[in-house]
């Protein structure tokens, strides 16, 4: 069975859990995460398993602080302690070095190792309980839409016999509501493998120029497949100017994202993430998973503007896009 819970015993009851090779799901600031040991092979198998996922795509480890980062990678350098200064806690991963005893699995068998330090309260106190990085892949089954509350996590595993022994960690909604922005670090200059909501510009602001060519290949980056963060009704990228033409004609019900102000006539159900760049972050999945759960023929969205606040937003809308 899932148990849900939460509160200052559930930290205790999570670490144990830990320590015994199960798995949590824990809250971030970002979305939540399917936590196993770093170390502990058995787990980060299961971790694979449960999430469908496949071998080679790897995971992020989460840590405390910079120290504790860097007992796990190698090449921490002075850029590390500028971001992790300016940004940690918080939703930035850097992709580094795997120090030689870190298991293979816990980076789908790269040489490489991504860190970050989350920022919610929860998740630092089962670190700092365990004694241990955490590696943890976003909680949804494998090309979902992420979660970003217990209940998304509950819903994405109700039925799942490899899932009867899952404790979720209730953290409330997610503040920031879209994943980490992942920059790799080994070369001289950094690189931008996912945008996120610590944008290009923070970055630059505190180590200079970094390369922010979007990331599509499974090679460089598993996780950035085109297909990604998919609700199962197909979803539709909209120009605001076309949406009455979009509709028009249609006799099926659609689920239109957009702006609060957009007007939707009916049958078709407006689902409104909000306004702002910040706004759409937070509510997105939540958005997409209402949207989803209306089963109606098409989710339609309404592309909010093309401008630099809004990139790691319309990255994720591009790649629930994406045909399958
Ligand atoms: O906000 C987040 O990052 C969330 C929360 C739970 O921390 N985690 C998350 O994990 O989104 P996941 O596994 O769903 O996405 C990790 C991304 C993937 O795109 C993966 O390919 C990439 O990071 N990644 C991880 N390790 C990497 C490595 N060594 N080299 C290149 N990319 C890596
Ligand atoms: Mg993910």
């Amino acid at each position: 069975m899932v148990v849900v819970c939460s509160g200052i015993e559930a930290i205790g009851a999570a670490a144990r859990r830990l320590c015994a090779s199960r798995l949590v799901v824990i809250p971030t600031e970002t979305v939540y995460g399917l936590a196993a040991r770093v170390s502990d092979v058995a787990a980060l198998e299961r971790v694979y398993a449960l999430k469908g996922r496949p071998a080679d795509n790897p995971l992020i480890a989460h840590v405390l602080d910079a120290r504790q980062a860097q007992t796990i990678t190698t090449g921490w350098d002075e850029r590390c302690d500028l971001l992790a200064d300016a940004f940690w806690p918080g939703p930035l991963t850097l992709v580094l070095g795997r120090a030689r005893d870190v298991p293979p699995l816990a980076a789908g068998g790269r040489d490489t190792l991504a860190v970050r330090a989350p920022a919610h309260d929860t998740a630092r106190a089962v670190i700092a309980e365990v004694g241990e990085p955490l590696s943890a892949p976003s909680a949804n089954r494998s090309g979902s839409v992420s979660p970003t509350s217990a209940e998304h996590v509950q819903q994405d595993y109700v039925g799942i016999t490899k899932a009867q022994d899952l404790l979720i960690l209730d953290g409330g909604p997610c503040i920031q509501g879209i994943e980490s922005t992942v920059l790799d670090l080994t070369g001289t200059t950094g690189r931008v493998l996912r945008p996120g909501t610590t944008t290009v510009a923070d970055i630059e602001s505190v180590i200079g120029p970094v390369q922010d060519a979007p990331v599509t290949g499974q090679s460089d980056s598993p996780g950035t497949a085109r297909r990604h963060y998919a609700p199962s009704t197909p979803v539709t990228l909209i120009h605001p100017d076309g949406l009455g033409q979009a509709l028009s004609g249609r006799d099926d019900a659609v689920a239109v994202l957009a702006g609060a102000g957009v007007s939707v006539p009916k049958p078709h159900v407006h689902v409104s993430p909000g306004d702002t760049p910040e706004d759409w972050a937070r509510h997105l999945y939540a958005a997409l998973r209402r949207a989803d759960a209306m089963d109606l023929a098409a989710i339609l969205v309404v592309q909010p503007p093309e401008d630099p606040a809004w990139v790691a937003v319309r990255d994720r809308l591009m790649r629930a896009a994406s045909p399958q």
